[in-house]
């Protein structure tokens, strides 16, 4: 044993695909770990559900333990690989309140329950990290709490999901159907066999109401984030998409604006949306993730790489362990939870943002005034239209992108079209960012 550096133990809850990665680089790359964070780690227990499964990576069968308490009662750092609430908050909150530090990668539970473990965290002076919760080996989390410290934030804009942006992407590039699509991310092993999280948007909400509380100090939850997935996208909105010079990414997005009543709030959504092909966001393809962050001092800057999979993700959880593992031997901790500025959140309806709508519409005279007049009604301003004949006779497509406009008035108009005479069908209502 080398006596230059203290030796702490960690304990690994969880030894799937992450959890093997991080116990091999961790045995691997040991001294380097000894060194850059002044104290030699030593994976002392590792919680699984069954000993005899396989791993991506060789563990030494001897630290292998089915008991919670094992892997947890005198560690000085836990890490949580479970993923889900239960059982992980409960084992995350007995290390905390036992003063043991940890680092998680779990962003549902953050998501459900972020403000628990920070005050469990501060009461007992352990740290708490989770870089590895949002986009994998992206160092965002690191980025928006500490290198923008010194900035205002006001927007935070990303690809978060890395399985419906392969899904997206195969659809654009190969023309696929959604549920083609969808099937080629799970036999590639993307997506998992429930694949509801990611395609309706709940991944990429709780990463979002993660990032949002970052950005804006402000304590955000899931339940504040408005969700919608990629389930409805057709192989015909994509292409629609590509013939305008557009493509679809299904967009985490948190801002900074002033709500109705005038004073500043913060919103945040998720949902598929048409962006022109030349946004830096457009050229993010595969499983890949991207961040787009607005500080009023520093500008744009894009954070872009691998959101997801073993070794990226262990990358994230690795660094969180060597600043927790220097803190642990040698004082101080990890940043609070920063709430000070208590914004409130701002009502869904009241965003603004911008549709391209297509319907399906009688071809007779007016019919065009008709739809532009429902769109009048409800104060919403039409930037342009595009018609052509249809293949079911006596009837033809409008294609409308309005201006920026309010999200509640931008539905009333889709129900109302729903309801008009004069269109037969509205087949897709998507919101149109950054142009
Ligand atoms: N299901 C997630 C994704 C994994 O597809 O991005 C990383 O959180």
């Amino acid at each position: 044993m080398d006596s230059r550096y203290p030796s702490l133990k960690v304990g690994v809850l969880g030894a799937g695909t992450v959890g093997s990665q991080v116990i091999r680089m961790l045995t691997e790359q040991s001294d380097d770990f000894a060194a850059r964070s002044g104290a030699r780690m030593e994976v002392a227990r590792v919680l699984v559900r069954n000993v005899d499964a396989r791993r991506d990576a060789p563990i030494d069968p001897a630290l292998l333990t089915t008991s919670p308490d094992e892997a947890i009662t005198g560690m000085d750092i836990v890490v949580e690989l479970i993923g889900g609430i239960e059982p992980a908050r409960t084992l995350v909150l007995r290390a905390l309140n036992d003063g043991i530090s940890v680092v998680t990668g779990n962003k549902a539970l953050l998501a459900a329950h972020g403000p628990e473990l920070y005050a469990a965290a501060a009461e007992s002076g352990a740290d708490l990290y989770y870089e590895a919760a949002v986009a994998g080996a992206v160092p965002v989390v690191y980025g928006l709490r500490e290198s923008l410290a010194g900035d205002r934030i006001t927007k935070v804009m990303g690809i978060v999901n890395g399985t419906t942006n392969f899904i997206l992407g195969a659809m654009n590039s190969q023309g696929m159907t959604y549920e083609d699509a969808l099937k080629k991310a799970q036999d590639l092993g993307f997506a998992e066999a429930d694949p509801s999280a990611d395609v309706d948007g709940l991944d990429a909400a709780a990463k979002c109401s993660i990032l949002a509380s970052l950005a804006f100090h402000t304590r955000v939850g899931i339940e504040d984030v408005a969700v919608e997935g990629i389930t409805s996208i057709t192989a015909e909105d994509m292409s629609e998409a590509a013939y305008f010079h557009r493509t679809i990414k299904l967009l985490a997005i948190a801002e900074r604006r002033i709500g109705e009543d005038g004073r500043e709030g913060v919103s945040m959504r998720v949902h598929p949306t048409l962006v022109p092909l030349d946004h830096p966001l457009a050229a993010v393809d595969e499983a890949f993730n991207a961040i787009l962050v607005e500080g009023e001092a520093a500008g744009r800057l894009m954070f872009y790489g691998q959101g997801a999979g073993g070794a990226p993700t262990a990358s994230a959880v690795l660094s969180d362990l060597v600043a927790a593992a220097h803190h642990r031997a040698y004082g101080g901790h990890a940043p609070r939870e920063s709430v000070y500025a208590h914004l409130p959140i701002l009502d869904p309806g009241t965003a603004k943002t911008r549709y391209q709508i297509r319907m399906q519409v009688e071809d007779r005279l007016g019919v065009l005034s008709d739809v532009a007049g429902i769109f009048a009604r409800h104060g919403v301003s039409i930037q342009s239209v595009h018609q052509r004949d249809d293949k079911e006779p006596g009837a033809c497509v409008i294609i409308a992108t309005t201006h920026l406009a309010r999200e509640a008035d931008l539905r009333a108009v889709v129900n109302a079209l729903g309801q008009s005479d004069a269109v037969r069908e509205v087949t897709s209502a998507i919101r149109v960012e950054g142009e």
